[in-house]
């Protein structure tokens, strides 16, 4: 192909260069979207322009707007950065240019998920017959697998909700945690669960849903748990509300955006101890498995309940023998993106998901042991990756977080907990070393000094 081969070297150059620079680059990006909208682009051009142009005119231009989330010291949000293997996979299947929806368009696309599909399920321990569906992230996760547990609990009472929609079907009582996350609101009302119309459960000064405050339950009921809050890492009872409700006619969800990849290491048994009695889980593979955006999974344990829901039929489409990627998720035409996770899996092994969970978690010790031993208060018990950090009132603590950000060593965003400012540490990253934390854990202190200072 005409330049294709040219394109592609000068892509690589531009990327290596960016992926080398990552080291000690400022984190932050150095200008904002408002800047970099005018360089990217005036009126639709009338003809078009060279692919090397325009390829020349992302990296010159846009570069200035990327942020150093794929570096070793980014840890805001709950972000991983990319696994070189599943970078190289990301970039070969987007080469291919597979319609992964069925095992016709795309055998490779079929036989990556199925690969996948076993691994996952081996990796977080969960039943080897459950479904599992590629989707975006985890409000996608969170939807797809609800809408599973929507059509059992509503076929358990007769209704075919995938026929006749929630018309006069029987109300479904969601229970949620006073801190769910508020991605999982959204999911319920895209399902016609509504955001509002749930029963909220207290929690403990963790974040943890507390099973003995959990209402009795009539007729169809979710409840939606928590396996890692997104600002202390705490895990809801999973274990203890599942046997709370088991005499009930329920299902349970759990959303473990990160946290479920906990469940790949024997130091957290007891943090995790009873998901695996849930009926349905949703993960963020672009957020501990540390594969690009975008790739969540939707896992339930009854993986009819996620085909019916999911499924589709028409003329045209294949009959099936074996397992039908557009069986399992919203979309129907869609990219390989098994791949991602499958390489991910492939090279890190069980040994290394392990050592990335357990070293991020250690990190995060880290972290909170240097902060307080600098004076600073560590507002959670740091039982996963998450570190939430005050450092004075809440003046003092987002003029430190503006600071730290502006200083770019390494980024870390805000947040309220209990009725207070907090910095949030989120150690997510394969890139983070030791070395990273002491660099970045040093910055954050004598920014923080400063601030004190000269408040
Ligand atoms: C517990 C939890 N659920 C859901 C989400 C939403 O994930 P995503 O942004 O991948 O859709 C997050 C994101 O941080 C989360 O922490």
């Amino acid at each position: 192909m005409n330049g294709m081969r040219e394109l592609l070297d000068d892509t690589v150059r531009r990327a290596a260069r960016f992926l080398d620079s990552l080291a000690e680059r400022p984190v932050a990006a150095s200008c904002g979207a408002g800047e970099l909208v005018p360089a990217l682009g005036g009126a639709l051009p009338e003809t078009g322009q060279p692919a090397s142009a325009i390829l020349s005119l992302l990296d010159e231009a846009g570069e200035r707007g990327a942020v150093a989330s794929a570096g070793p010291r980014y840890f805001g949000f709950v972000t991983g950065g990319v696994l070189p293997a599943s970078l190289a996979a990301n970039w070969l299947a987007a080469a291919w240019d597979q319609n992964a929806f069925s095992e016709v368009s795309s055998p490779v696309g079929a036989a990556i998920e199925r690969v996948a599909v076993r691994w996952i399920l081996e990796a977080l321990d969960l039943p080897a017959d459950a479904g599992i569906a590629f989707v975006t992230g985890a409000t996608m996760a969170n939807f797809t697998a609800l809408a599973a547990d929507r059509r059992a609990v509503l076929l358990a009472h007769g209704h075919d909700v995938d026929r006749d929609g929630l018309h006069a079907a029987p109300e479904i009582t969601v229970v949620v945690g006073e801190q769910a996350h508020a991605t999982l609101f959204k999911a319920l009302g895209m399902l016609g669960l509504g955001r509002d119309r749930v029963v909220r459960v207290p929690v403990d000064g963790q974040g943890r849903m507390r099973a003995d405050a959990l209402p009795g339950l009539d007729g169809p009921a979710i409840v939606c748990t928590q396996a890692g809050n997104v600002n202390t890492g705490a895990f809801d009872p999973v274990g203890a509300i599942c046997e709370a409700v088991r005499a009930y006619d329920v299902r349970v969800h759990v959303d473990g955006a990160f946290g479920l990849w906990a469940r790949a290491s024997t130091e957290f048994a007891d943090l995790a101890r009873g998901i695996g009695q849930a009926d349905s889980w949703a993960a963020d593979a672009h957020k501990w498995l540390n594969v690009p955006y975008d790739s969540g999974l939707a896992i339930v344990r009854d993986a009819g309940a996620l085909r019916g829901a999911m499924s589709v039929q028409a003329d045209y489409l294949p009959d099936r023998e074996n397992r039908e990627p557009f069986e399992f998720t919203p979309e129907t035409s869609r990219r390989m993106r098994g791949v991602e996770v499958w390489a991910a899996l492939a090279s890190l092994g069980r040994g290394g998901l392990v050592e990335l969970v357990e070293r991020n978690c250690r990190q995060a010790r880290r972290f909170a042991a240097g902060l307080r031993d600098a004076g600073f208060e560590v507002l959670n018990d740091v039982v996963l990756n998450q570190v939430l950090v005050a450092f004075g009132d809440d003046r003092a603590t987002a003029e430190t977080i503006r600071a730290v950000q502006r200083e770019g060593t390494c980024w870390c965003g805000g947040t309220r907990w209990n009725g207070r400012a907090a910095m949030r540490i989120s150690v997510s990253s394969w890139a983070t070393t030791d070395d990273d934390v002491e660099r970045s854990l040093a910055a954050i202190v004598r920014v923080a000094e400063t601030v004190r200072r000269t408040a």
